[in-house]
């Protein structure tokens, strides 16, 4: 029920207006999606999720949780937080430290005016569910840091908020906790019937959690979809780079088309005929480097193929060895599974394999097309 509509939404922090921190920004969350909010430091994250919880008002814009508009700009309407039906869980969780766990989840509920043995049942719900049993006679100073974050969890869940707001709150546990936690949010929200927005910077963190990314820059959004969507047809530019460890290579490249989906490629001191999905009607023409070939780390096959180039660095990681090549001045970083050392300078075959590369306008930067590319030097 609680589908959460963004309509037109800006917010304008300077009086003068010459900077938007949120700008005409429209997305569609629909009712139990675990919706992450990704982008760079200062992008406007927080602020989109502080104004859908009300925290902060849009300068534009309508906001509508359900079937209530909480905010609209042309209306005046504007519904406080506390009538929103919402959680939030922030990067300084404060538990308060003189109550014991049972006491920081019923704090609220009382607050509520819930009776006794309704706030008892839930409480203990709420501690099965993070398993903390054990811990609910104890008081915050003698808890883990992730025990005092299921803590606030549990606390933030436990009135069953329609819509809970998460503003980076795994960014104070160390590496390994920070993993087991984002596994526990992942399994607590199929185990919830509430809608999570969650804010990160952390791409991977992102693309883990969610049902949906929304990836924006500069106050703009770039793309919203499943996170495997933005990992495997990023809408320009931006988003290829954004996301993705290691980074995409990016290969400059002078296009041709030869056809409606086809186009001659000079790249690399090579040329190439890329076939892919989609039209390339809109590839402009004419520069030198018009275009941009994308090709994920995956997707550079090593020992094999026409390309040469020489091992420039190998980092061994266990699971996979991500190894860097240079050729022809650039430097194409391929991911190999398993455990494989090359010595620096070896000389390598390597090739661009598979229907996954991707074909961008340079001077957009938009995502023109998916496909694949085969050497035809002598052709
Ligand atoms: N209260 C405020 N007054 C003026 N400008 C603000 C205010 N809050 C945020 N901004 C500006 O709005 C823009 C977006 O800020 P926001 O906090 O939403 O970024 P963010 O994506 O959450 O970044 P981070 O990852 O660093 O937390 C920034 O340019 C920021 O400086
Ligand atoms: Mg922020």
């Amino acid at each position: 029920m609680p589908k959460i509509i963004l309509e037109h939404i800006t917010k304008r922090f300077d009086k003068s207006g010459a900077h938007n921190a949120v700008q005409d920004l429209n997305m569609v969350i629909e009712d139990r999606e675990f919706i992450t909010l990704l982008g760079p430091s200062g992008c406007g994250k927080t602020t989109t999720l502080r104004m859908i919880a009300g925290l902060e008002t849009p300068t534009e814009g309508r906001i509508t949780i359900g079937d209530t508009v909480v905010f609209d700009s042309a209306t005046g309407v504007n519904i406080s937080p506390a009538k929103r039906d919402i959680g939030f869980l922030f990067q300084n969780y404060a538990l308060w430290p003189h109550m014991t766990v049972y006491q920081n989840i019923s704090f609220g509920l009382e607050n509520l005016g819930w009776t006794k043995d309704r706030i008892r049942d839930r409480v203990e719900e709420m501690l099965t569910l993070l398993q903390i049993e054990t811990f609910g006679k104890r008081y915050p100073s003698e808890l883990s840091g992730g025990q005092q974050q299921r803590v606030a969890i549990a606390r933030t869940l436990a009135p069953a908020p329609k819509v809970l707001f998460m503003d980076e709150p795994l960014s104070n546990l160390d590496a390994k906790l920070r993993l087991e936690m984002r596994t526990e949010l992942k399994r607590l929200h199929a185990s919830t019937d509430s809608t999570f927005v969650y804010v990160t910077h952390d791409q991977l963190e992102a693309m883990t959690l969610a049902t949906h990314v929304c990836l924006m820059n500069n106050g703009l959004l770039q793309q919203f979809a499943p996170p495997l969507r933005v990992y495997n047809d990023p809408i320009n530019l931006f988003a290829a780079e954004f996301v993705g460890s290691p980074t995409m290579n990016f290969i400059p490249a002078f296009a041709e088309r030869t056809g409606m989906n086809t186009a001659k490629l000079t790249a690399m001191g090579h040329t190439f005929l890329f076939e892919g999905d989609d039209p390339l009607i809109d590839l402009q023409e004419g520069s030198k480097d018009n275009a941009v070939l994308g090709v994920r780390p995956e997707f550079v096959q090593l020992e094999e193929g026409d390309l040469r180039g020489v091992v420039y660095a190998a980092l061994p990681a266990g699971m996979e060895t991500t190894v860097q090549l240079k050729a022809e001045g650039q430097l194409i970083t391929s991911v190999k599974f398993g455990g494989v050392d090359y010595t620096v300078n070896t000389p390598l075959y390597f090739n661009f394999v598979g229907s996954g590369l991707l074909f961008f306008d340079k001077a957009s930067g938009k995502k023109l097309s998916k496909g694949s590319i085969k050497l035809v030097d002598n052709a």
